[in-house]
């Protein structure tokens, strides 16, 4: 192990100062690649930062130059000028293997071998950096677990017993092995079928949760940037950066009408996706338990100028609404009025779930309002269509504030 004291003159010091890593910037400095007997440069003149522990996604048409780009972290492909800093540290300053030790790489297909089980595929990388046998299998097992296979189960299997999605789950736990700072992801789910495309990329975002990795992940697919982004840089020929920015940002504010053209329209229903219930400012309806006496919650209701009241349980678990019509006269507790036939409600929806699946959800339910519940299921708000076109309309509001106060900070001295 290396004095914790010393700077780390490599990566694989730099990957074992922690316990465990999580991630490092990485920074391009006018790189460029031209591959002999070619016209013009494949990656012409890039620099970018791409801040420690993000998902930085780098999206353009196939051939603009992306797949270059990320091999050009791991030395795959030397570049032709320019410099690359991981953590600090020149890529040309570490051997080009070691180096790849510590950078996860994951491509379309997993690109496991063939005659190598689960297990072996994974333990590849801890095997060349000389673990104990019983480190690797833990680890081994710890990765399966993460990437949601049943170690009992998947360790002997060889590649071809495995689904797509379950091959690519495991090319992930190989990447992560071990545990680098850095991951390199090339349209890692671009042959799967749309649902298992987005449960893995549903696991990414959860892993990425727990591991804070810095992750370059290449697609053309624009919803996947989308959702997956920290940032997005959207990239032209060469690997010419047209606009590298947050999802948000470049749905509220393209650059240019090749950003417009790239990303589509519908540029609202796409911040529906992005956005999660739990993000905006729910409704607060009028509570009340069973034990409630009907006229206290009635006052309630006329203070609060509302005609609607939840009933929770115990547990502030939604049970139904009550009318201030259903109110009306009563003289018990709520528990004692009879439900009323739109009392009933069948559908809450997760603070987790996008504004989108909301909207769906008020369509579906034909209801004008749905509560919102958190961890178990208790109730934190509710959602309508207005809350949905607030949010929105907050969204637009806040970028065009930030470019207002960019522009400012751009241009000193020049009033906005
Ligand atoms: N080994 C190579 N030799 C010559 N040209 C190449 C080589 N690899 C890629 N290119 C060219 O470089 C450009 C960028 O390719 P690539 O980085 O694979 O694009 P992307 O991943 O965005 O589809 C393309 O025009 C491609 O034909
Ligand atoms: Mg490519």
């Amino acid at each position: 192990m290396p004095e914790s004291t010393e700077t780390p003159q490599s990566l694989a010091e730099l990957a074992a100062d922690g316990e465990r890593t999580g991630g490092v910037p990485i920074e391009l400095i006018d790189v460029v690649k031209r591959f002999s007997g070619t016209k013009g440069a494949a990656v012409d003149d890039l620099t970018m930062t791409i801040p420690a522990g993000e998902i930085v996604v780098l999206l353009g048409p196939s051939g603009c130059g992306k797949t270059t780009t990320m091999r050009m972290i791991n030395r795959l492909i030397e570049p032709t000028s320019g410099r690359i800093l991981i953590g600090g540290l020149d890529a040309r300053a570490q051997k080009p293997d070691e180096l790849r030790r510590h950078i996860g790489y994951v491509i379309q297909q997993a690109g496991l071998f063939p005659h190598l089980t689960v297990g072996s595929n994974i333990a590849q990388v801890p095997q060349m950096l000389g673990w104990e046998k019983d480190r690797i299998s833990a680890r081994v097992d710890e990765l399966l677990e993460l990437v949601g296979l049943a170690p009992d189960e998947f360790r002997d299997r060889y590649p071809r017993q495995l689904s797509g999605g379950q091959q690519q789950r495991v090319g992930v736990a190989r990447a992560l092995a071990a545990d680098p700072p850095v991951m390199l992801m090339d349209e890692p789910f671009g042959a799967l079928d749309p649902i298992t495309r987005e449960n893995l990329q549903d696991e990414l975002l959860r892993l990425q949760d727990e591991l804070s990795k810095t992750i370059v992940f290449v697609t053309h697919d624009v919803d996947e940037a989308l959702k997956l982004g920290d940032r997005i840089a959207i990239l032209g020929t060469g690997s010419k950066i047209v606009q590298y920015a947050t999802a948000e940002e470049i749905l509220t504010n393209p650059a240019d009408s090749y950003v417009e053209q790239f990303i589509g329209g519908e540029s609202a229903m796409k911040l529906l996706k992005l956005t999660r219930v739990s993000d905006v400012a729910l409704e607060q309806a009028v509570r009340a338990t069973e034990a409630d006496s009907a006229a206290d919650v009635r006052r309630k209701l006329e203070e609060a100028e509302s005609d609607w009241v939840i009933v929770l349980d115990a547990q502030d678990r939604p049970l139904r609404w009550e009318s201030l019509a259903d109110l009306e006269g009563a003289t018990g507790t709520i528990g004692d009025l009879t439900a009323g036939e739109d009392d009933l409600f069948d559908t809450v929806i997760s603070g987790r779930a996008t504004l989108q699946e909301a909207v769906e959800a008020l369509l579906n339910a034909e209801a004008e309002v749905v509560p919102v519940v958190g961890r178990r299921r208790r109730y934190v708000g509710a959602v309508t269509l207005s809350t949905v076109q607030q949010a929105i309309a907050e969204i637009k509001e806040r970028e065009r504030r930030q470019r207002k106060q960019r522009a400012a900070e751009a241009q000193p001295g020049v009033a906005v």
